[in-house]
């Protein structure tokens, strides 16, 4: 099984659904820490009382960005994580850092990327007059939720949806498709490749939901 660690900031709902996910026997994964840059994010207690290892590295505790970074990735060398999965990590991560784990590492974004990457993701996709919202867990790069898709889950926005109420609908299938994307990453069917998704195509189709 691959050691997993999940970087959060906030309440940590997508990292419960990895590690229900990871408490299945047959799950090729096992979330080994869970790491954030709050030390008062609702996740991290949680995390806790499931008898996870947690840690908070506060960005104001570092001289820099690259202090605040080194710290953590001395962490994760003792952790040897095969896989990082961010969610709802609201910090963007350096090129060294990234490098340093390079193609290890997930994201998932409550919306179709690559529209409405950011912030107020919601609120853009219901202003735009979208008809269709949902979610992507995507290998991390450089830039702010890009990078090669893995899984797209798409639901609808519909006639006089609030922010909350889209908002709850994506976060349904957000706890379905991050397991899921997990496991392909896991089980070595997906992988990043010159900055491509590669896909093992046996038994394996696009449409995964
Ligand atoms: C999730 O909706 C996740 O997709 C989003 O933050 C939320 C975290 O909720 N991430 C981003 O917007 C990344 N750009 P959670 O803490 O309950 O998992």
């Amino acid at each position: 099984r691959k050691r997993v660690v999940v970087f959060i900031s906030g309440g940590g709902s997508n990292m419960l659904a990895l590690v229900k996910a990871a408490g299945e026997p047959d799950f090729p994964a096992d979330i080994v820490a869970v790491i954030s840059d709050k030390a008062d994010a609702g996740g991290l207690a949680k995390a806790a009382a499931l008898g996870i290892a947690t840690f908070s590295f506060v960005r104001k505790d570092y001289a820099s960005k690259d202090a605040h970074e080194a710290a953590i990735l001395s962490t994760l060398e003792s952790l040897s994580p095969d896989i990082i999965c961010l969610a709802g990590y609201m910090r963007l991560l350096s090129a060294t850092f990234i490098n340093a784990y390079e193609g290890r590492i997930i994201n998932i974004h409550p919306s179709l990327l690559p529209l409405f990457p950011g912030l107020h993701t919601h609120q853009r996709a219901i202003d735009a007059g979208m008809t269709q919202a949902g979610c992507t867990v995507h290998f991390v790069t450089e830039g702010m939720d890009e990078g090669p898709v893995i899984l797209q889950t798409a639901v609808p926005v519909l006639p006089g949806d609030t922010v909350d109420d889209l908002a709850a609908r994506v976060l349904v299938e957000e706890h379905k498709a991050y397991p899921k994307a997990l496991r392909l990453v896991a089980e070595g069917k997906v992988r990043m490749n010159g900055g491509r998704t590669l896909r093992d195509e046996g038994g394996l189709t696009r449409d995964l939901s």
